[in-house]
């Protein structure tokens, strides 16, 4: 039998019992993140499948971690994260968000997490990278977004790229996972390169926009 949670949404109407949502996306939907979800936010974290492939060690992190961490981050100027939901079910599958947020210098870091693993490799993870990364440069008013990625995180390389990051760099041999030695591959999106990813390159002999000519 299908739960509330899982029914299928009419686009566009909102019912009583829906999550706040601050960005609508085609697969996806961004919201703020909950209290009430934070047992759910420490399961995915206790879960070193999707912890392996994150700056966290791979250890138990009890309640009062998340506790302390939603506290931390709603209390910040400087970090924000929103809770990604599937926009048909609006249930609830991972995180994203822009941390160390530096209004002077227009940059932040991008971090994301899919939890629910059964949301994995459809388009989920490249969809939420670009609304954030939409969020960041269009709302917030950023001009360059960074993020690491261990070198044996192919699939988040691979969603990165597509939303718009570009390598820029790496420290070699620094993340030990279960035996392998992976890198730490350094990604900047500015404004240009998301666009690129969006619109794609311009077809040879296209006729300038520009004034200029
Ligand atoms: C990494 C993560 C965010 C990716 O999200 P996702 O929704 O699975 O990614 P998408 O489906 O949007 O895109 C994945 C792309 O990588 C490709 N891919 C998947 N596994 C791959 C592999 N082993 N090698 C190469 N490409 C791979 C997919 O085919 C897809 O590309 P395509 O659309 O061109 O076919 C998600 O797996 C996750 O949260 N993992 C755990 C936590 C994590 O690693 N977070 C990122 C930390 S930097």
């Amino acid at each position: 039998m299908r739960s509330s949670k899982d029914r299928p949404r009419t686009p566009g109407r909102a019912q009583a019992d829906d999550p706040v949502l601050n960005i609508i996306g085609n697969k996806v939907a961004l919201g703020p993140i909950r209290k009430d979800l934070l047992g759910l936010y420490q399961r995915w974290i206790n879960d070193f499948e999707v912890t392996r492939t994150l700056d966290l060690p791979m250890r138990p992190f009890p309640l009062e971690y998340e506790e302390a961490w939603y506290q931390r981050v709603i209390q910040s100027d400087r970090d924000l994260t929103f809770t990604i939901y599937d926009r048909q079910t609006l249930r609830p599958i991972g995180n994203a968000g822009l941390h160390q947020i530096d209004y002077q210098s227009r940059t932040a870091d991008f971090g994301m997490a899919i939890g629910e693993k059964d949301f994995w490799g459809r388009g989920y993870g490249t969809e939420s990278t670009g609304l954030v990364l939409d969020y960041g440069f269009g709302t917030l008013g950023l001009h360059n977004i960074l993020l690491q990625v261990f070198s044996g995180n192919s699939a988040a390389i691979r969603a990165y790229e597509k939303a718009g990051f570009r390598r820029i760099g790496e420290r070699r041999e620094a993340r030990r996972v279960n035996g392998e030695i992976w890198h730490i591959l350094f990604m900047d999106c500015l404004p240009g390169d998301r666009k690129l990813a969006k619109d794609g390159p311009r077809p040879a002999g296209a006729k300038s926009q520009s004034r200029r000519g």
